[in-house]
């Protein structure tokens, strides 16, 4: 088994602000279920409730099967202080509990050693080391193998000590997704994995995510990838007081006609309540030119104010989402003189030598797979 059900959950900011409000659903067994929504919607923070690192005030979440998790933000330099540092340490961190905790009291326990060897410490040690084999340490590492390897073409035992800070974004990704996906946990929490992964590793990705027997919730702004992996559809839309959940039950194809339909729906049924409302409105008004020259319409006069607070105090029926107007304006003149120049310029390792002239005004893209060397070439 494996699911999670959101129920009636709804999030305030600490500054009092309501994010999320009311959300209803189900992330089905074995099933990838897509969260979408604009930045700052409450993706990230909607994780964070499931997981239950936040409370919501109110409503409850049900998590059945053990949970594994993915963060936005992987590597060092961006994650929560306390979070893995190594290659190890990640995998450490994503492995099966029992496991986990065997591996880090093992590493306590050596670094007591190291300090002082006496026989409490020694004592201790064999304790961690003998746990740590019952635990399933040592076929965790054939694991941790497979993911080194997959991820960074490295064996486990040359991998282990590597800083993450050192591993290209993309790298460290999939090396977090590796071990995911090969662990124990049946429902997986996946918060953009494919942000910065190249071509082949989106492939894969969605390769995985669609033969995983896995129960998935997949935060994600890619729509090829939701196109091919994700059965449903949960988007947070945005409101002003909390943004709301509308689940999509089918896949990306038929996410956006259904969609449409929701809109005009909407649009329909607000309309509706604008021609009522002007219906009544009009009608206190002419009760009311009545009622003061004849007592006998007092009383339906009343009646109408009467219908009309109710029928305003009920308020308009949900609006269409805000829609995102994305446009991008890139403008610069040429101005004739060069911005950047390399010549011969070698990263060892990594590129051949190779000449670039960048003109002011110039628009250049850097392409490449993962850990081909685009992030130092900017920094260098
Ligand atoms: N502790 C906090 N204090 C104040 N604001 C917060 C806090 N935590 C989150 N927020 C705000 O809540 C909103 C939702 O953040 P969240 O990270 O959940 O968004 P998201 O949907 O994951 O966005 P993205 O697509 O950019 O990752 C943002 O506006 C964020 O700034
Ligand atoms: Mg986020």
């Amino acid at each position: 088994m494996g699911f999670i059900d959101v129920n009636g959950v709804s999030f305030s900011l600490p500054d009092g602000r309501p994010l999320l409000a009311d959300l209803a659903f189900r992330v089905t067994e074995g099933r990838t279920t897509a969260l979408i929504g604009a930045n700052g919607a409450g993706k990230s923070t909607l994780l964070r409730i499931i997981r239950g690192e936040l409370r919501p005030d109110e409503g409850s979440v049900q998590v059945d099967g053990g949970l594994g998790v993915m963060d936005q933000f992987v590597g060092t330099g961006q994650t929560a202080p306390g979070a893995a540092h190594t290659v190890a340490g990640l995998l450490v961190s994503v492995a099966p509990k029992r496991v986990r905790d065997a591996a880090l009291e093992l590493e306590a326990s050596e670094n007591v050693l190291i300090e002082r060897d006496d026989t409490a410490a020694q004592m201790r040690y064999a304790t961690a080391l003998a746990e740590y084999a019952e635990a399933g340490g040592y076929e965790q590492e054939v694991v941790w193998d497979h993911c080194t390897t997959a991820a960074l073409g490295l064996p486990f035992e040359r991998a282990k000590w590597r800083d993450l800070s050192t591993l290209s974004g993309g790298e460290q990704k999939r090396l977090a997704l590796e071990a995911l996906l090969r662990g124990p946990e049946r429902v997986l929490l996946l918060d953009e994995p494919d942000n910065s992964l190249d071509v082949p590793g989106k492939r894969w990705l969605e390769g995985e995510l669609r033969a995983t027997q896995k129960t998935v919730l997949l935060v994600s702004h890619d729509r090829e990838l939701l196109a091919r992996a994700a059965d449903r559809i949960v988007t947070l839309e945005l409101g002003a007081a909390g943004n709301t959940a509308w689940v999509h039950g089918g896949s990306f194809e038929g996410y956006h006609r259904a969609r449409e339909e929701r809109f005009e729906r909407l649009d329909e049924l607000r309309r509706r309540w604008d021609e009522q409302h002007a219906a009544l409105k009009q009608l206190v008004a002419t009760l009311k030119v009545k009622a003061t020259y004849n007592d006998g319409m007092a009383s339906r006069y009343q009646a109408a104010v009467t219908r009309l607070r109710k029928f305003e105090e009920a308020g308009p029926p949900e609006e269409r989402p805000p829609a995102h107007e994305v446009s991008m304006r890139l403008r610069g003149a040429r101005t004739g003189k060069r911005a950047v120049v390399c010549e011969a310029l070698e990263l060892t390792g990594l590129m051949r030598p190779f000449d670039l002239e960048v003109w002011y005004g110039d628009r250049v893209a850097v392409l490449g797979s993962n850990g081909s060397g685009k992030s130092h070439f900017l920094r260098g």
